[in-house]
């Protein structure tokens, strides 16, 4: 069975209530929900986890090294500025599909650009609560342990 870690940054607790004309109004734990429901019936096991914390997504990607078999992550702001987030990605081997709610390209110019994009299989971008349910297909299609 396939195990999938799935990482909300931070802010992403708020999604529903957060700015509902640019990320939507499905709530954070009905998302979450939905993930579980979707990742079951594509038979993986999955975990969902959200920091608002740079740190203590470098140690939750650390520590997916003895569980994981692909991540799912929405870097939040962090998409943007961490240096150490990606490190974390490019340090570990493990499969990494990175989720935006929202269309990072159509918006200010300071979110055009993802550190962590490069070290990922790719990106979704753009479609609401539902790129983490396509991420969940992609990881199922992918090769590796
Ligand atoms: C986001 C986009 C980021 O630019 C922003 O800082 C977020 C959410 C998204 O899901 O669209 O917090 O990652």
């Amino acid at each position: 069975m396939k195990k999938v870690l799935v990482i909300h940054g931070p802010n992403i607790n708020l999604i529903g209530q957060r700015e509902p004309e640019v990320y939507g109004s499905v709530s954070i734990s009905d998302i979450n929900r939905n993930i579980e429901e979707k990742a079951k019936s594509l038979g993986m096991e999955v975990k969902i986890v959200q920091s608002n914390h740079e740190g203590e997504i470098v140690t939750t990607i650390q520590q997916a090294m003895n569980w994981a078999d692909c991540i799912i992550i929405n870097p939040a702001a962090y998409t943007h500025t961490s240096v150490a987030i990606r490190d974390a990605i490019s340090s570990i081997n493990i499969p990494t599909i990175e989720v935006h709610l929202s269309n990072i390209y159509k918006r200010e110019d300071f979110r055009q650009k993802s550190f962590i994009a490069p070290v990922t299989i790719g990106q979704i971008s753009g479609f609401g609560d539902q790129g983490y349910y396509l991420a969940l297909e992609a990881a199922l299609g992918l090769k590796g342990k």
